[in-house]
């Protein structure tokens, strides 16, 4: 009889008694939101990016959205971000009634071509949302300069990248708004949940009103100075993210030690490449560890054959543009962007977190040898 293989999953949280014994001093407080374990999440993650201001959500995606809906952006408008990136770095525009413009990316950064995203701004363009996609630091000062020049607004999608530092400064400290994400495959996490960095009083002030119906610090529960969602955070989620934050570095250095462990596994397996290193300029939060295979091999095999031995492995990402609502609603379609074309046909991601064995980084890596040869 075949004995049952564990299986090694493609990501997975580290908590420990630290979360339980936070999470169950609100539990017994009663105070389950709007308490004061918020303001401090928020004063932790303002000081751990080096950020004026930060406004905790009840996700990255609802960050994304108040940061569209602060800049202004509405119907008629466009929006550039990427193609290679998570729907939702397109989805928070496209709920304000705004049209997405994709540029391509660099091949090596696989954030977006600067040089792409002024070619496509026309007199409609409103706003870049720029992504720092697989926690490498986007162009962030070349992006801005075209804004400047273009009078746009930015938003950082740094959902993938908390930790992560562009010329020496930690993303999120740049005064424009950057949005981060807490879903459990990040960094760290919230559960669920998301925080919006500023430098802007007055964006703070914006994100608290909007994340909770629109109330302004003057008004009482039921007054309503503005239209607002309800995209608060809990405070439950947000003693999960006290716990995590204090750790932070520690799951930070975790996850690096275990991307170069891959990457010294993987230095004698043909037919695979891995992401670009850091440089001066750009240091990378490990969100996930993603390979290259070659042209010539079917991915699909490939990621058969890992689920076949209990390793977890997910094509990784496809293009935002030709998600089927995308094909259907704006007409887009393949060619349209070939080097994120490219790189999404090509893209896998393995199993990667804190917390990862090296023996079953060993198995993944010998798994992957046997499915290229
Ligand atoms: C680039 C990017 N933007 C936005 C999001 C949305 O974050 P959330 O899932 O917390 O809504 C994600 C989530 O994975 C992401 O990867």
């Amino acid at each position: 009889m075949k004995t049952p293989t564990r299986t090694i999953p493609l990501s997975r949280p580290f908590l420990d008694e630290r979360e339980e014994d936070l999470v169950l001093e609100v539990l017994r407080s009663g105070q389950l939101s709007l308490g004061p374990v918020i303001p401090r999440f928020e004063g932790m993650a303002a000081d751990r990016l080096g950020a004026p201001y930060a406004a905790a959500v009840s996700s990255g995606t609802t960050g994304l959205h108040l940061a569209v809906r602060i800049a202004g952006i509405g119907p008629g408008d466009e929006v550039i971000t990427s193609p290679f990136s998570f729907v939702a770095s397109a989805n928070c525009f496209i709920y304000e009634g705004a049209k997405p413009v994709f540029a391509d990316i660099d091949p090596q950064t696989l954030n977006l071509d600067p040089a792409k995203v002024e070619a496509a701004i026309t007199g409609k363009t409103r706003a870049v949302v720029a992504v720092d996609i697989f926690g490498y630091p986007c162009e962030i000062d070349q992006i801005e300069a075209i804004c400047d020049r273009h009078g746009l607004a930015l938003i950082q999608d740094s959902c993938q990248a908390l930790g992560a530092e562009y010329k020496g400064r930690p993303l999120g400290s740049g005064g424009h708004m950057a949005v981060f994400a807490f879903y459990p495959n990040k960094q760290m996490t919230t559960g669920e949940g998301g925080i919006v960095t500023t430098g802007s009083a007055e964006h703070l002030e914006l994100l608290v009103s909007l994340r909770n119906q629109g109330r302004a610090d003057v008004d009482g529960w039921l007054d309503h100075s503005r239209f607002g969602f309800n995209y608060r955070l809990s405070d439950v989620h947000a003693a999960i993210g006290i716990a995590q934050l204090e750790k932070l570095d520690h799951l930070l250095s975790m996850r690096s030690a275990a991307a170069a462990r891959y990457h010294s596994l993987l230095a004698d397996v043909d037919k695979v490449s891995t992401l670009l290193p850091d440089d001066a300029d750009h240091r990378r939060s490990w969100f996930v560890y993603v390979v290259k295979i070659a042209s010539g091999i079917r991915r699909d095999r490939v990621i058969a054959y890992l689920e076949d031995q209990g390793i977890q492995t997910r094509p990784y990402l496809p293009c935002i543009h030709l998600q089927r609502y995308m094909r259907e609603q704006f007409g887009f379609h393949e060619w349209m962007f070939p080097v994120a074309e490219e790189t999404s046909r090509h893209t896998l991601a393995l199993p990667f977190y804190s917390a990862i064995e090296p023996d079953d980084q060993e198995r993944v890596v010998e798994a992957l040898r046997s499915a290229l040869a």
